[in-house]
């Protein structure tokens, strides 16, 4: 009976010592950079604009992936897709990866900078990052992705290419969220 106690207490012991260094690990990790994850609400949107732009799709990158929010969402709404999911924060891959496992998705997360990542292969790419990084994205985009790509950006846009689609996804904010879809030609 006392070990069984024993056997129980360091299961609890460990159990709650690992969610406090993570707890710990994203109090940390929150203060480091813009990281705010893609609502639900533009989460169903940006489900929508896959389904009616290109369905056929074989290759979705998430640029600056997180904790994994979008990429493991998409994953779990379309299992034949490959998804690519790129994060140069090892520490938000982390918990991406933890919840991959765990909800056994499939994602493919990699850490690294997205400037450094080989795009050619992609049907559809999604980006919410800061506004700073637009502009060379925008001119990595240009020389590497395909003819008929699908570009989602969220809020932060290209100035020089014309969207052949925007959606607001909170009427009361407008430019909070909104999506913008750019098809390569
Ligand atoms: C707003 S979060 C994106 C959240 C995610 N796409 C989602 O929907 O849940 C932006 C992410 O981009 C990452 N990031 C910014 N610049 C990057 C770069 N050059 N290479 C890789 N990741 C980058 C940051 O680390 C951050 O996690």
């Amino acid at each position: 009976m006392n070990i069984l106690v024993y056997f129980l207490f360091l299961i609890w012991f460990f159990t709650l010592g690992a969610a406090a260094i993570l707890y710990f690990l994203f109090f940390i990790d929150t203060l480091y950079g813009h990281d705010l994850p893609t609502s639900r609400r533009a989460i169903r949107e940006i489900i929508k604009i896959v389904r009616s732009f290109k369905p056929d799709a074989k290759n979705f990158y998430d640029l600056g992936c997180g904790r994994g929010t979008l990429a493991l969402a998409v994953k779990s709404e379309f299992p034949e897709l490959n998804v690519f999911a790129l994060d140069k924060s090892g520490l938000r891959l982390l918990f991406a990866r933890l919840k991959n496992f765990v909800l056994g998705r499939g994602v493919i997360f990699q850490n690294k900078n997205i400037f450094d990542a080989d795009l050619r292969s992609a049907d559809i790419l999604y980006t919410y990052l800061w506004y700073d990084w637009m502009p060379p994205l925008e001119e990595k985009l240009r020389k590497e992705l395909k003819t008929g790509a699908i570009v989602i950006t969220n809020t932060s846009h290209f100035s020089k290419w014309q969207p052949i689609a925007t959606y607001i996804t909170y009427p009361k904010k407008p430019d909070f969220e909104k999506l913008f879809v750019y098809r390569v030609e």
